[in-house]
């Protein structure tokens, strides 16, 4: 069993909060992304489960075991970083047997080890190499070889992909789904990158200045963000945020934003009501936006960027911030500078209380 869970965790290096009362559980065998923008804190949060750095305060278990006090070695867990540290004069093999040497496997039983974790990785005709002889994306599946040769319980993994072009990239995410499946294992993977972690995690974890935003699986987050710093950060190109009010004329509940009014169901009035201020801020995707001369926003179409299976229409609503939509390539192309008219999906309309950020739903 690993299970691994964060209780209240927090780090603070001097006046700096690295992680602030981080509490998150991560289940036997599940792919969790710890997701958030660079200094965040998502490092400091695997490095303490890895041992690498003490807790402030806190408790972080692995399977039945609180290892606050456990040494990294014994947790019984591996970790791949981004550099790939392979040890430069050893060949591909003695990289990927050097956890089992150290923990003084019997040398009969490491060779089959060795053997099984590189075909798992495809590095088999490569064990005689030396690291330097080998491509960035070999060397990578070393390292994660040199991981899983002595089956931890647990993986943490701090962007083992960002050092490796956009093409290898997405392979070896593909490959690196694929190796969680097969070895069954949980596994703490470390991103920045919101695309490796909608496509590779089972949930989420969204982190901002050392505290979590929101855990859930990536459709969910992606369609109900819990706040404006999830909704921003992810979906590419993000979610449109404007500001906006709501109000209520003769007996319509409307949308009003800078571009024009909105008739929204009645049910988005008693959202609006649950701001701390009265103050919203309307956010839409901009796949829930499409071009219609009959739709209620007023805008200006900036510039287009294709991108050869869709586009991206910019435009300006009054003086307000950019608003994206996204087009199919074959929908018709409205002409940079012209004006034009957007319509908003009712269901893809979320509002958010414009002081604390928290998404406003109205009480079920
Ligand atoms: N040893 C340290 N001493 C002082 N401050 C530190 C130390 N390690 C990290 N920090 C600070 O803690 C915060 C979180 O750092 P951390 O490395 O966990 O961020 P991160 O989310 O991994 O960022 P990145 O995406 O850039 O790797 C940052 O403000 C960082 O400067
Ligand atoms: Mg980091």
């Amino acid at each position: 069993m690993a299970r691994v869970v964060l209780d209240h965790v927090t780090k603070r290096f001097g006046d700096v909060t690295a992680v602030d009362d981080l509490c998150l559980e991560v289940e036997d065998r599940e792919f969790l992304v710890l997701l958030g923008p660079s200094g965040c804190g998502k490092s400091t949060a695997l490095r303490m489960i890895a041992g690498l750095e003490s807790l402030t305060d806190g408790r972080i278990a692995i399977g039945d075991r609180v290892v606050n006090d456990v040494e990294p070695k014994d947790r019984d867990i591996a970790m791949v970083f981004q550099s790939y540290a392979l040890y430069p004069h050893m060949s591909v093999a003695r990289n990927i047997e050097f956890p089992l040497r150290s923990r003084k496997v019997p040398e009969d039983e490491r060779t089959p080890l060795v053997q099984e974790a590189a075909r798992a990785l495809g590095l088999t005709d490569l064990l005689d190499r030396k690291p330097a002889q080998l491509s960035g994306g070999q060397r990578q599946r070393v390292a994660l070889a040199r991981a899983i040769v002595r089956r931890p319980a647990a993986f943490l993994m701090d962007e083992p992909l960002s050092n490796l072009d956009a093409k290898l990239r997405v392979q070896t995410r593909a490959e690196l789904i694929e190796l969680q499946r097969r070895l069954d294992a949980t596994v703490i993977y470390v991103t920045h990158d919101q695309v490796e972690a909608m496509t590779m995690g089972h949930r989420i974890a969204i982190m901002n200045d050392g505290v979590l935003q929101q855990v859930g699986p990536p459709q969910d987050v992606y369609e109900r963000p819990a706040n404006l710093f999830v909704a921003r950060f992810i979906g590419a190109p993000p979610m449109n945020t404007i500001q906006g009010s709501v109000v209520v004329e003769g007996g319509e509940t409307l949308l009003a934003t800078p571009g024009g009014r909105i008739a929204v169901p009645d049910a988005f009035g008693a959202a609006a009501r649950r701001s701390s201020t009265g103050e919203i801020v309307v956010g839409v995707r901009p796949e829930h936006l499409e071009v219609d001369p009959s739709g209620p926003i007023e805008a200006r179409v900036a510039v287009i960027e294709s991108l050869g299976h869709e586009r991206h229409v910019v435009c300006r609503i009054g003086d307000e911030p950019l608003v994206i939509v996204r087009q199919a390539a074959d929908e018709p192309r409205p002409a940079e500078g012209s004006s034009v008219r957007l319509r908003a999906e009712v269901e893809g309309i979320h509002l958010f209380d414009a002081v604390t950020g928290v998404r406003l739903e109205a009480p079920a």
